[in-house]
């Protein structure tokens, strides 16, 4: 084989991995309880689902603008403007397919050999590799568990060096739901200011936020603003993450430059698609607090059941719809780590759980509570069961 350097530094995503794992068990009609995968288990709504229909119908089935039909771009401008109380013209925004691909253009766009980005840990998996197929060098703070893994900026700060291009933040977090506070935000912010550090502001769960408040970094001020990449999709809020739509709202010259990439790889987000994306802009929020409301219900549970499990800690996650209890008591004889736990629960108790070294943390692990109450009360039975056999 003739493989690239590139590509023999990237790993695997470890949720898919685990995902497919299921997938196959339940094919051989093992009854696996998911807990790995990070999508609502709501459907589409209906209002999105019918607006793609019928741009189908009408023909919208062409390529479309690089950057996105011009409407959709407005819209999302709009939405930046009320929901997050950002100013943003349409040419500011690129829609694309999904908050992944943008991410990835961002990246492709901003890093040259060797630039350091900040990414803090616990991560969403694909940050660290995307920088590496970016021939960038990512650089990993460790936010703490007594800190209910909330980003400083202190640790941002520690952090710094000649080589440093940007930091990565994610609030809501994956995987800890960890939600930043405006005033470290604003501290950030300040030393991202001084040291001339572009920020990439991941905020694909801004609409499950349980405690506290969502605040986009780039709506603190004009100055902020213009060295900060903003990053969203339709695929968590509106359970849309087969559709792949989402957008990244920058400074105009970025966004031209994030257009260049996207027209030379994947052309344009999927024409109906972002038809479906506009009818989404126009239920407000109303879909996502439905399901927040619901979120909220299967967290509590899941956070209980495991602060009810001996030796077990689990901070209370803020936002997101993922919970990241500490295992690490559990980690001992034939149990190596926590992959071999991780293991252990698939084949023993039939549930799919992902390693938190999968997001740079050993000893955790994280579960997805975007499944049925039904499934949540079954998989913590199992789990509390194989977990007795091991103390
Ligand atoms: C933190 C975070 N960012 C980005 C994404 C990617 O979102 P999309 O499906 O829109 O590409 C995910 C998906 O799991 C995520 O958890």
């Amino acid at each position: 084989m003739k493989f690239s350097d590139r590509v023999l530094r990237v790993k695997p995503s470890q949720t898919l991995v685990i995902t497919a794992k299921a997938d196959e068990m339940r094919k051989k009609g093992i009854n696996v309880i998911g807990f790995g995968a990070g999508e609502p288990d709501f459907d589409t709504p209906d209002f999105v689902k019918e607006a793609a229909i019928e741009a189908l119908k009408e023909g919208k089935t062409k390529y479309t603008p690089s950057a996105g039909i011009p409407e959709l771009r407005e819209g999302i401008a709009k939405r930046l403007k009320e929901k997050n109380n950002i100013e943003y013209k349409p040419s500011e925004v690129i829609v694309t397919p999904g908050a992944k691909m943008g991410l990835y253009e961002i990246f492709a766009v901003i890093l040259n050999p060797g630039d350091e980005v900040i990414v803090p840990a616990p991560y969403w998996v694909s940050y660290t590799e995307q920088i590496k197929l970016c021939d960038g060098i990512p650089v990993i703070v460790e936010t703490t568990e007594e800190n209910g893994f909330v980003l400083t900026a202190d640790l941002v700060e520690g952090a710094i060096t000649k080589k440093t291009k940007a930091v990565v933040i994610n609030t809501p977090s994956n995987p800890t739901g960890a939600v930043i506070p405006r005033n470290e935000l604003e501290k950030i912010a300040e030393i991202c200011l001084k040291n001339d550090i572009l920020i990439i502001s991941d905020e694909c769960y801004e609409e499950f936020c349980y405690e506290g408040e969502h605040v986009s970094i780039a709506s603190l001020d004009k100055e902020i603003r213009d060295i900060t990449f903003t990053v969203n999709a339709f695929s968590k809020a509106y359970s849309m993450t087969g559709w792949r739509l989402g957008w990244v709202a920058a400074p105009e010259d970025y966004v031209k430059k994030l257009t260049i990439i996207q027209s030379q790889t994947t052309s344009n987000p999927t024409s109906f698609a972002q038809y479906g994306g506009l009818a989404a802009l126009e239920d407000k929020g109303k879909f996502p607090s439905m399901m927040k409301e619901e979120f909220r219900k299967r967290r509590d549970y899941v956070v209980n059941e495991f602060l009810s499990i001996d030796g077990i800690t689990c901070p209370v996650p803020k936002g997101a719809f993922y919970v990241f209890p500490n295992v690490s008591a559990y980690i001992k004889g034939n149990i190596k780590s926590d992959i071999d736990l991780a293991a252990y629960l698939l084949e023993e108790a039939k549930v799919a759980v992902v390693p938190g070294s999968a997001f740079g943390k050993e000893g955790y692990i994280r579960l997805s509570y975007a499944t049925s109450m039904e499934n949540i009360k079954e998989g913590m039975r199992r789990i509390k069961e194989s977990l007795k056999k091991l103390s």
